[in-house]
């Protein structure tokens, strides 16, 4: 089974109480959550594996240690979108794939409108980023198209989730490690994390 992991951090339970507060304005709540973004990833990427290279420093040649795989940093649209920058200050080299999904209003189903993911994604450790993990039902869309185009060393980074998406997730892919800054209570009665943060697409992007 995939690890669960929630990383604690006072700098990061700050920025969760910016972005939680409804009286957060738009440029200020996008702000933070990039801003996690770049302080979530030391924690997702310290088991990276890395390999030896020679180096020359101004003074002798030297062994230093480069990152052995690629990554590639896989955003669900719209929200997922908040998080890249902050992730790709702190790994400027990882591509990025896109995946486009919508949950239906009624059903809470995700429907799927754009998928664009590099060909590294088969030898890369792929970063799945979506801030809400609520049914879980766009994160297990997400990673079977990843899945199906041959990705294997997938994580998935979110924010805040609770009991019932991180469920579902781990059910649909054990092999997934899953990363969150809370688990939060609930889901209520139409799909919504319980305190959670709103919806945070119309949040980042100014919608509704
Ligand atoms: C939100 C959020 C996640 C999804 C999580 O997206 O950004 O992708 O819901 O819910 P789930 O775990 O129940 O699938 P939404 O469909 O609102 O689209 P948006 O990001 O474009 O606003
Ligand atoms: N998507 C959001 O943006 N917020 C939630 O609470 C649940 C799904």
């Amino acid at each position: 089974m995939g690890k669960l992991t929630i990383i604690n951090h006072p700098l990061i339970e700050h920025k969760l109480a910016i972005i939680r507060n409804k009286a957060t304005d738009t440029k200020t709540f996008r702000e933070n959550v990039n801003e996690i973004g770049s302080l979530v990833t030391y924690e997702i990427t310290r088991d990276l594996t890395t390999r030896p290279v020679e180096v020359e420093t101004p003074i002798c040649k030297t062994i230093c240690q480069v990152l052995a795989k690629e990554v590639v940093i896989v955003p669900i649209l719209r929200a997922g979108l908040g998080m890249v920058d902050g992730i790709q200050l702190v790994i400027p080299t990882a591509k990025i794939g896109h995946i486009g999904l919508y949950r239906d209003e009624k059903t809470l189903l995700p429907h799927e409108y754009y998928v664009k993911l590099p060909k590294e994604i088969v030898d890369a450790t792929i970063l799945v980023v979506d801030p809400m993990l609520a049914t879980g039902g766009s994160a297990i869309v997400a990673i079977n198209h990843i899945k199906a185009r041959g990705g294997k060393d997938i994580r998935f980074v979110g924010l805040v989730g609770c009991p019932e998406g991180i469920k579902a997730l781990r059910a649909a892919h054990p092999d997934v490690d899953i990363y969150l800054v809370k688990e939060d209570e609930r889901l209520n009665e139409v799909g919504y994390i319980v305190p959670g943060l709103g919806d945070c697409g119309d949040r980042l992007f100014g919608t509704r």
